[in-house]
């Protein structure tokens, strides 16, 4: 039965959301939550996570242990964010996102801890920029997304790439620079050439490319 889910990314959380029964949350002792009315139903936030005010997970999700999800972050359903990954303020994490281990979602260009007159930096004396991660993509292990960056729907991040710039919607981007290697289909699976088009090696399913943009072929 499909249940409805108030998701909390906007337009960035477009995707239907089914019950898989899971309902309570589940918020570990030494995990620090400042707003836990924010979690979603069925959301598990492991050992020592910190999440700050105003961040707001949708249902079904994981965080794992000691990961930071910056203030007023979004993050939609069913989205990993593993452990240590460091998600900084305004992130916004579309449906079915994964965020791998220690990856680092930035948001400070030009980082200096004081002003130029020797002060300590506050919110006030900078711009935070963010990191948008689109439904479905996926952030490998150690990455660092320099922010402001989007990564598009079903993309993926390879492990300890840095990505500086936006990633195209079903791109498989690795290195530093991160750049195009391939393009990955929805199961994950990096997709095969066929005829005109792309496969998914796995599901079989077919994917139409042109000018550079990729989609699901229609079935
Ligand atoms: C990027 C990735 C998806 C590519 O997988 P793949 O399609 O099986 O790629 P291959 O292993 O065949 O490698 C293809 C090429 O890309 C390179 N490559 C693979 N992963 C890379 C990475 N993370 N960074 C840089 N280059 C990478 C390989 O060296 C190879 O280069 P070559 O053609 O010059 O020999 C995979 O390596 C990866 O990083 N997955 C993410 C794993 C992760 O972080 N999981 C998180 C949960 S623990």
């Amino acid at each position: 039965m499909p249940q409805p889910v108030n998701t909390p990314t906007g337009t960035l959380g477009s995707t239907e959301v089914h019950s898989t029964g899971l309902s309570e949350t589940f918020i570990a002792e030494t995990a620090d939550v400042a707003d836990p009315h924010l979690v979603g139903p069925g959301t598990r936030v492991w050992h020592l996570a910190q999440l700050r005010e105003g961040a707001v997970l949708g249902s079904e999700c994981i965080v794992g242990r000691s990961a930071y999800i910056g203030p007023g972050v979004r993050v939609g359903t069913r989205c990993k964010i593993q452990n240590h990954a460091l998600v900084y303020e305004p992130a916004e994490l579309g449906d079915g996102v994964f965020i791998g281990p220690a990856a680092v979602l930035s948001n400070d260009t030009y980082p200096r801890a004081t002003t130029i007159d020797g002060r300590l930096k506050t919110a006030a004396d900078w711009t935070a920029v963010g990191v948008q991660v689109a439904d479905g993509a996926s952030i490998g292990a150690r990455a660092v997304c320099v922010a402001p960056v989007r990564i598009g729907r079903w993309a993926c991040v390879g492990a300890g790439a840095v990505v500086v710039r936006d990633v195209p919607d079903y791109a498989l981007v690795a290195g530093v620079p991160a750049r195009q290697i391939g393009w990955v289909g929805e199961a994950g699976h990096r997709l095969v050439p066929d005829g005109d088009g792309w496969r998914c090696p796995v599901t079989g399913s077919a994917y139409a490319e042109e000018d550079g943009v990729l989609r699901r072929a229609e079935q």
